[in-house]
């Protein structure tokens, strides 16, 4: 295989830098070729304005609603220990999944990074006594107490440092770990780092992310859980119904695509749930 192309591009690249730093009038106009593969736009977070419909009312579109109903029946179908259990329940947005575990008769305490879902929450919830403004990634949950459950669903894809979203998860759960979040489709550990706009029920500043199964598996492992398990069956909604291909996806046929996961500091014996650990 000729050197030539790739010399002579080398060699082409450090004159036009050279040119480009002694700011010559013959520098060329092109943009210099990148010495990485790198496809990333400049964005302004600080200066970024919320996008139209971008409030509390997204918590309540015909597919959010949609998507927490077919949650919920599966997680009530997989007959969970869990009546009359401590849950905390993190990244509750306004409050509509604590409902399954408050009709449990659980002693439910909320967490949210964002003052208007806690706020909006009070008011369409007010049984929901113990909610908290507080960004998993900072906040040591300890403040709010240990609890046998701790309930996980929509929040790890929107952290931009979710493996301390997770180890702040484990500090204070004593039982299980319930956790949905949208994934990357690879076999590996990956992880890929995705904007998302400043919506409130979007990551908290702007930049999110899409684990693959097997990060999500070996992040909760790390972290502590000794058992990480995959239910058997899928919540009925679209964004759980897809073939796995293994090309670094995450979203696909119009739509993205999630996974449900349990972790346990105890072995958990259930027809239902496949080991994920080897
Ligand atoms: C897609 S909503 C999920 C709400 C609810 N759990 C559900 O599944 O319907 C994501 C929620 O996570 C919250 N959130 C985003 N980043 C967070 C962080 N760093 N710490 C705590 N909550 C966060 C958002 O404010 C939003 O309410």
């Amino acid at each position: 295989m000729s050197i030539k192309g790739p010399l002579h591009r080398l060699r082409r690249w450090i004159g036009n830098s050279a040119r480009l730093r002694r700011g010559s009038p013959s520098a060329p106009k092109r943009p210099l070729p990148l010495p990485y593969p790198v496809a990333v736009q400049a964005r302004d977070v600080a200066h970024e304005a919320r996008p139209e419909g971008g409030g509390v009312e997204g918590f309540d579109t015909p597919g959010a609603l949609a998507i927490n109903r077919a949650r919920l029946e599966h997680l009530a179908a997989l007959r969970l220990p869990l009546a009359g259990k401590s849950v905390l329940d993190v990244g509750c947005g306004v409050g509509h999944l604590a409902q399954l575990f408050v009709k449990l008769g659980c002693r439910v305490v909320c967490v949210d990074a964002r003052e208007e879902n806690i706020a909006s929450l009070r008011q369409r919830y007010p049984a929901l006594t113990e909610a908290h403004v507080a960004d998993v990634q900072q906040v040591p949950l300890s403040r709010f107490g240990r609890f046998d459950v701790v309930f996980c669903y929509g929040l790890l894809y929107h952290l931009e440092d979710p493996v301390a979203g997770l180890r702040n998860l484990f500090s204070v759960c004593d039982g299980l770990l319930l956790l949905e979040t949208l994934v990357c489709d690879y076999s590996g550990p990956a992880v890929v780092l995705v904007d998302e706009s400043l919506s409130a029920n979007q990551a908290r500043a702007g930049l999110g992310c899409r684990p693959s199964p097997s990060w999500v598996a070996m992040a909760l492992n790390r972290v502590g859980f000794p058992h990480v398990y995959a239910p058997l069956s899928r919540p009925a909604y679209q964004d759980f119904q897809f073939a796995w291909r293994d090309n670094l996806d995450h979203w696909r046929d119009g739509h993205p695509i999630r996974c449900v996961f349990v972790a346990a500091r105890a072995e958990l014996p259930h027809p239902q749930l496949v080991p994920l650990l080897s």
